[in-house]
């Protein structure tokens, strides 16, 4: 059956991994053409931005990907349209962990097609950004920062992060690694997975259910979320909930923003810190940040997506929520592309 199978590779991959895929079915005919792929912007950037091909390159990638019956990665040039430009298509692999949106807007989500994601691929780099933005605020980073930028050289006695009691949201590739991560540094650890799903993972404590949600979080100190978006999932932190955690809580979100209903979050005026883990915010966000920062603030708040859209229009990419939330959509459509490049998988 493989004897026929066509893959074609969506978006740069390394030589060797192309390599390991030929080697492993050396039956399936791989097609990789990296000069029709967009360039790569680091390791492993699998949303980098078009090539500037010209029409017949365009067209010889429009005949490469006709032919496939397994894509790995979407095709770059025209998702929307992979089931009538690929019509032997059956399998995308993508190369995310999370893809709903994704396929919600491409229209995906009901072609006839197998669509598997790269789920867990984040673990460990995102394992350490929780831990990274859990000790960001506990050991108070941005104070001694500022102190050493003031010359300001005193003694200085922290909160510690070994003793505190952390719930991880979601058991999966992610939260697996997030429980390990904390556990290993003397942190409590109480997961919450689907209900009615049993979990063993190696360094939590105990389980919820999402019923016993409210009665947990005022003893939780750091709250990661490692969750899908999917309609149980969205808007899991609203209101009560923030208003629930204990003041000096820190909330790490690594799943996806619409996780938290950020319009609440906003309203109770409760994020007193958004940590700009950015290289370089667009200068609308950063404002907003510093709106934000002024607020009267009781809870720490990291976003890795920088996702905010909850209050935002819907059918926007990730720039214009962003631009809309921050009251500058005129001000967008003059920024040079670069003013918006920062590290942020797809929301
Ligand atoms: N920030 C980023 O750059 C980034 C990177 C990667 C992923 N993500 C996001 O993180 C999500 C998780 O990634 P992953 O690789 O850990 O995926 P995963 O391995 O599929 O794990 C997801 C886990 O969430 C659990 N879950 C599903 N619905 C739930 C609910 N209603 N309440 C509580 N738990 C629920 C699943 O339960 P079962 O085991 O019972 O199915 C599973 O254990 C992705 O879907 C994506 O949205 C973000």
């Amino acid at each position: 059956m493989t004897d026929h199978l066509t893959i074609v590779i969506g978006s740069y991959l390394e030589p060797d991994l192309i390599g390991r895929i030929r080697a492993a079915q050396p039956a399936v005919r791989v097609i990789y053409e990296p000069d029709l792929l967009p360039v790569p912007q680091y390791q492993c950037d699998h949303s980098a931005p078009p090539r500037d091909l010209s029409a017949a390159d365009i067209d010889r990638w429009r005949a490469l990907a006709g032919q496939a019956d397994i894509f790995f990665d979407f095709d770059w040039l025209d998702p929307h349209a992979m089931t009538t430009r690929s019509p032997r298509l059956r399998w995308i692999q993508a190369t995310n962990a999370g893809i709903g949106a994704f396929m919600q807007r491409t229209g995906l989500d009901r072609a006839p097609v197998t669509v598997t994601t790269a789920a867990g691929i984040h673990a460990v780099p995102l394992a350490e950004f929780a831990l990274a933005g859990a000790l960001h605020f506990i050991k108070g980073v941005p104070d001694l920062r500022r102190w050493q930028q003031d010359r300001r050289w005193e003694r200085y006695a922290s909160r510690q992060l070994a003793g505190q009691r952390a719930l991880v949201v979601g058991l999966g590739g992610m939260g697996r690694q997030v429980v390990a991560a904390f556990a290993g540094l003397g942190v409590e650890v109480v997961g919450l997975g689907r209900d009615g799903r049993t979990y063993d993972v190696p360094g939590l404590c105990r389980v919820i259910d999402r019923d016993g949600l409210a009665a947990e979080l005022p003893g939780i100190g750091i709250l990661i979320l490692c969750c899908p978006l999917t309609p149980q999932t969205r808007g899991l932190i609203g209101r009560e909930q923030l208003a629930l955690l204990p003041p000096r809580a820190v909330l790490v979100n690594i799943a996806r923003g619409e996780v938290v209903d950020s319009g609440a979050l906003i309203e109770a005026r409760s994020a007193e810190r958004f940590a700009r883990l950015a290289p370089r915010l667009p200068a609308p966000l950063n404002r907003f940040y510093e709106q934000l920062q002024r607020s009267e603030a009781r809870h720490f708040q990291l976003y890795l997506n920088l996702a905010i859209q909850a209050a935002a229009p819907a059918g926007l990419d990730w720039r214009g929520r962003l631009a809309v939330l921050a009251g500058r959509e005129a001000e967008l459509a003059t920024q040079p592309d670069d003013e918006f490049r920062f590290h942020s998988g797809p929301l």
